[in-house]
């Protein structure tokens, strides 16, 4: 390697033609389920200011404390490369009134988004999203649609051993007295505890049940949780998002120690996961904010919403989509390339998947590159004018006149 060269920044990846395909076939499988739902596309952009993130996604969390990309612009405005699309969304949802139209309004993204963290497989620096969110209801309707939908997501891509976990973390108000029971079993255990969890005993004690530290873990093992502390109208909403689950027969573990690595959840939350996958098992997840938007200077709005990351599903799908075979392969047997460029055009415009060698090679090494392109018909120009259509998978050949080749290659 030279002095000059370079590599993409660590934590960061090309994406090839081979695998962009598969990325553009899971987005696009993504897109038909939610929009045939009734989800409606939205983009925002890659920056956001930083307070929104800091507000919206929460002080205490990890991602806002380590992970963000801040950088100042040219005009001394903190700004910040978006780590998720939750709060973006909110701020959208605000800025444009949304909270006049039908409620609830439910909308999907795709696109790319930044965290610092350690890299690994399966985590990087820069990495894609598919979420989808609906806001503006509370109902339990809108949480069961939504996990059913990423269930579908998944299922639809041969992912089928993925784990729905599925917890409750109440409202904000009845999670107040369970935060102070979990902080009082925290400082009787505090010895035992990572010290990344000690101090943050106060702020977030929730996060020590997602801890590595194996001392920590011990201790989680026989916490308190949430789900034991309910009240009966959260115990009712979580017991109505799992009766539609069973009805839609997509199976499920309630797990008390589910907790996310955002702040702003209120009662259901829930996330995919795929033991396969190591480490970074998360396929996706989400669940209820119901009052991020109120938070971002909105009116009272519930939301629910998730997202999952492309490259985790990625890894998750064990056979990769065949490859996209053409319908022909045009072939200069008379030496004549630019005809065959020609006649390749034709068949495009007709909508037919078409190649033809830019390499002005031979006719024997054409008719390899045909059989190795996987196409349905080799079309041969002869010398003469003539064209003969040949089927590759059984080999025999026809005359077809120049001008009925497209009709004649879609009819078969
Ligand atoms: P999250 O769990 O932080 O949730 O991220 C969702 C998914 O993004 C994860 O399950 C994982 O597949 C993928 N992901 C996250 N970080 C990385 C990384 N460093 N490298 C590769 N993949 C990653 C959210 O972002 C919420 N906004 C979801 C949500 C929507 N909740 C309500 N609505």
């Amino acid at each position: 390697m030279s002095a000059g060269s370079h590599q993409a920044p660590k934590g960061t990846f090309d994406v090839l033609p081979g695998e962009e395909r598969v990325r553009t076939l899971i987005s696009q499988h993504g897109a038909e389920i939610l929009e045939a739902a009734g989800y409606g596309r939205i983009e925002t952009p890659a920056f956001e200011e930083t307070a929104l993130f800091e507000r919206g996604v929460g002080e205490s969390t990890d991602i806002v404390r380590k992970e963000m990309f801040t950088f100042e612009d040219q005009g001394g405005r903190s700004m910040t490369l978006r780590p998720e699309g939750t709060a973006p969304i909110c701020r959208a949802y605000v800025e444009h009134g949304m909270h006049k139209l039908p409620q609830p309004v439910k909308l999907w993204y795709a696109g790319p988004f930044f965290r610092y963290e350690r890299p690994q497989e399966g985590r990087f620096r820069q990495f894609n999203q598919i979420g989808a969110e609906a806001v503006g209801t509370d109902s339990p309707l809108a949480d069961a649609e939504l996990i059913v939908l990423l269930d579908e997501l998944l299922r639809g891509l041969g992912i089928e051993d993925a784990e729905l976990r599925l917890s409750s973390l109440g409202t904000v108000e009845s999670r107040a007295a369970y935060r102070e029971e979990l902080r009082s079993y925290l400082r009787e255990h505090e010895g035992e505890l990572s010290a990344d969890v000690r101090s943050r005993i106060d702020a977030n004690p929730l996060r020590a049940f997602d801890a590595d530290h194996e001392g920590t873990r011990a201790v989680m093992a026989s916490a308190p949780t949430m789900l034991e502390s309910l009240a009966e109208a959260d115990a009712e909403h979580l017991g109505a998002v799992r009766r539609m689950l069973d009805a839609a027969a997509v199976p499920y573990r309630l797990d008390g120690t589910l907790v996310r690595g955002l702040d702003y959840y209120t009662r259901t939350v829930f996330e995919f996961t795929c033991d396969r996958l190591g480490a970074q098992s998360g396929i996706g997840g989400g669940g209820r904010y119901d009052g991020l938007v109120e938070q971002l200077g909105g009116p009272p709005t519930p939301g629910v919403g998730w997202a999952a990351g492309i490259e985790r599903i990625l890894l998750a799908m064990r056979d990769a989509p065949p490859d996209r075979v053409p319908e022909a392969f045009v072939i200069a047997a008379d030496g004549d390339h630019e005809r065959a460029f020609g006649v390749a055009l034709q068949l495009r415009r007709a909508r037919l998947a078409t190649r033809v060698d830019l390499a002005a090679r031979s006719a024997k090494a054409q008719m390899k590159q045909a059989d190795r392109s996987g196409a349905r018909f080799a079309v041969i120009l002869a010398e003469g004018g003539a064209v003969r259509l040949r089927d590759m998978s059984g080999g025999e050949e026809r005359e077809v006149p120049e001008d009925e080749l497209a009709d004649e290659i879609a009819g078969s």
